[in-house]
Order: C-alpha cells, then sequence, then structure tokens
C-alpha cells in the first residue's frame, strides 16, 4: 500500500503522473492509494526544521525525506518503466515520447541522496491554488470569458468562519520559518508588483476530510529556509511577529494583495473604482489575519515548550529555534 507513513516500495506503485516536470509526481497505487513525491533544491535539516513547525498548525502539510531504501525503490521503480517504454518503442508498439512521466521522474536530480536535492512525500491532496485562481479570473487567454470559480471558493474560504484565520496561522509559522516563497514583506512580482504575495501558486486551499476547503501551508521550505541549529539574523522575518506596528502594515498589505485578485467578483458594486471589499470590512479583516497570526505564534510556543518538557529542558532543544523562540513569547503575557 501507498501511503505517507509505510516505507515506499515500487511494487506498490502502479502509476506516476507528473504534476511538475522533473520535480514533483503524484504515484498511485493498485487500490487508489496516492502518495506525492518531490524532489526539491533543499537539504534533510531545512526540510525538517521547516515542517516541524508548520506541523504544529497543518499537519496535513507534513513531508517527509525519503530513506535510502525508498529512495533506492522509486529509482527502481522509475528504472523499470523506461526500460519497459524502451523494449515498448523497440518492438514499435509504442512511439518514443520524451516527455512521458516515467523519463521525466528517472531524469529528476536528487537521485545520489548526497546533494543539495532531497526527495521528500507528501499525502496526495486534492487542491486548488492561487496562481491558478489567478490567471482564470483575471487573464483567461484572448477570446476567453474570465472564469470566477476559483477565485470565488478562494473568496468563500477565507471570508468564512475560520478561514483568514487559518491563513494567518500559516503566515505566521512562514514568517517563523523565514520562508520566503508564500508570503513575504515586499511581495514579489509575477503579472505585477505585490506588497506581501512571493509565490501566488504556493497560496493554497485543499480538502479536509469533510470536503471543506481550508488553506493550506503545503510547500512550506525552499532552499533559503534556515534550520533550527542556524542562529538569528537581523532580516529574520519573524521579528515581526512581535513587533505590533509591522505585523498590522503587513498583514494589511496581504489583505490589499488578497482583495486585488477577489475584485471581479461581484456584485456589482465591485465595479466602482473602489471595490467593495470582498472580504468584508478592511480592518476587520487585517484584524482577523492578526487574531490568527498571534495563534498560530502561541501554537509554536506550545510546541517549543512541550518538546523542552520532553528533552528535560528548553535549552536542550536546537539553539537557532530556541532564540526564535525566546524572541516570540518575549513579550506574550496570554500563555
Ligand atoms: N501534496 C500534494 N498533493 C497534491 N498535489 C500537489 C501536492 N504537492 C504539490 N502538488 C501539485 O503539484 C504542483 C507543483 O507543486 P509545487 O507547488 O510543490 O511545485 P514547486 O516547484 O514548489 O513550485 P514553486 O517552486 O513555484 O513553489 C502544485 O501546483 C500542486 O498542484
Ligand atoms: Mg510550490
Amino acid at each position: 500500500m501507498l501511503s505517507f507513513d509505510t516505507l515506499l516500495d515500487c511494487v506498490d506503485i502502479e502509476k506516476v503522473k507528473a504534476l511538475k516536470e522533473n520535480k514533483v509526481f503524484l504515484l498511485t497505487g493498485f487500490n487508489g492509494d496516492r502518495l506525492v513525491v518531490k524532489a526539491d533544491a533543499v537539504n534533510k535539516a531545512q526540510l525538517k526544521s521547516a515542517n516541524w513547525t508548520m506541523n504544529a498548525i497543518d499537519p496535513r502539510a507534513r513531508a517527509k525525506a525519503l530513506k535510502d531504501t525508498e529512495l533506492a525503490e522509486l529509482r527502481l521503480f522509475a528504472d523499470m518503466g523506461v526500460f519497459q517504454l524502451e523494449m515498448l518503442e523497440k518492438s514499435g508498439i509504442n512511439q518514443v515520447n520524451d516527455k512521458h512521466p516515467m523519463r521525466e521522474l528517472q531524469g529528476s536530480p536528487g537521485w545520489d541522496g548526497t546533494g543539495d536535492f532531497t526527495w521528500f512525500k507528501m499525502e496526495a491532496h486534492t487542491l486548488i491554488d492561487m496562481e491558478k485562481a489567478y490567471t482564470l479570473a483575471h487573464r483567461p487567454g484572448k477570446n476567453k470569458p474570465a472564469d470566477l470559480s476559483h477565485i470565488t471558493e478562494f473568496c468563500t474560504t477565507l471570508k468564512g468562519p475560520g478561514g483568514l484565520e487559518r491563513l494567518g496561522e500559516i503566515i505566521a509559522v512562514d514568517l517563523f520559518n523565514g520562508y520566503k516563497d508564500r508570503f513575504y514583506p515586499g511581495g514579489g512580482f509575477l503579472f505585477r508588483q505585490w506588497k506581501a504575495i512571493v509565490n501566488l501558486g504556493n497560496v493554497m486551499l485543499i480538502m479536509d476530510s469533510n470536503n471543506n476547503l481550508v488553506p493550506s501551508g503545503l510547500d512550506a521550505v525552499n532552499r533559503e529556509s534556515p534550520t533550527w541549529k542556524q542562529q538569528v539574523t537581523a532580516d529574520w522575518s519573524g521579528h515581526l511577529l512581535s513587533d505590533i506596528a509591522r505585523r498590522r502594515t503587513f498583514a494589511g498589505d496581504v489583505i490589499d494583495d488578497i482583495e486585488h485578485i477577489f475584485a471581479p467578483i461581484p456584485p456589482t458594486a465591485r465595479r466602482f473604482k473602489t471595490p467593495e471589499p470582498a472580504l468584508g470590512k478592511h480592518s476587520k479583516s487585517v484584524q482577523r489575519l492578526i487574531d490568527g497570526m498571534r495563534n498560530g505564534v502561541k501554537k509554536i510556543i506550545q510546541k517549543v515548550r512541550d518538546k523542552g518538557d520532553k528533552l528535560g529542558s528548553l535549552s536542550k532543544v536546537d539553539a537557532g529555534l530556541f532564540e526564535r523562540y525566546r524572541l516570540v513569547s518575549a513579550l506574550r503575557t496570554d500563555i
């Protein structure tokens, strides 16, 4: 069986589909069980550090490096698959297809298990992402009508009970993790200059077990992510979490960006120059996001304390984690 909690074995894999060229693959088992594997330009310590904190608020976003034996199994699956393809091609049954997912899998980086690429696994989710949602709504392509379905799903989820708060928790973990590829002060450029969004593709909603969409912390690490052994630097984004003014400005920027994305959603009043906010009154949605950020920090603090208890002393947790914990908990009187 293919599952996050069991060791990957090539005999359990029936099919592979590339979700992103040479990088992200959906594996399907013989019972329809699914698992996602990804080769990313991070090391194991970075993956582990970022995920440890993200798990405090979103266990569904968990990601675990493949063990050497699992990596060998995946490689064997790719090699056998490509071998079969070649046989079929030689016998003229199949046409040569360079883009076959099996070849993409085999041609991916990180097989040596020693470099800066790490293969890891994740549970397979049903998800929608903001990049696609934005493109469908704002840039559907020539002569195509705008498709507002995905931005409407995003809007309903974020406006609904717990939606913006949950997004705030994810943002708090990202800032604590020094993760620069989702929301980050100063934003990024994709289609336009954003105030706080860097990578629209990493803003995702996933389907939970009750078939409700919820904001997700998937994809919580990249090559710049620190590990918990690394010291805090002056430009650490987590400083913002205990700076009330900076935190409010940043939350306001996040809401502004999201409102820009939601602007095409009716009612018609939103056609006017300053559209009615889709998420409700600006100050209210900003406050909801801040409440979520505060709660996200609280969950991190609690997780660090639990770890300290387990180890017998807080001073035994990794030095960089302890330092960050100290900084975000210093002014908290509510925990
Ligand atoms: N756990 C998962 N379950 C289902 N689909 C996934 C999962 N992880 C990733 N995907 C799908 O694969 C696509 C590419 O994945 P991902 O965003 O992780 O790539 P990426 O290389 O990290 O992109 P970027 O570098 O822009 O963040 C996603 O848009 C998503 O649709
Ligand atoms: Mg991504």
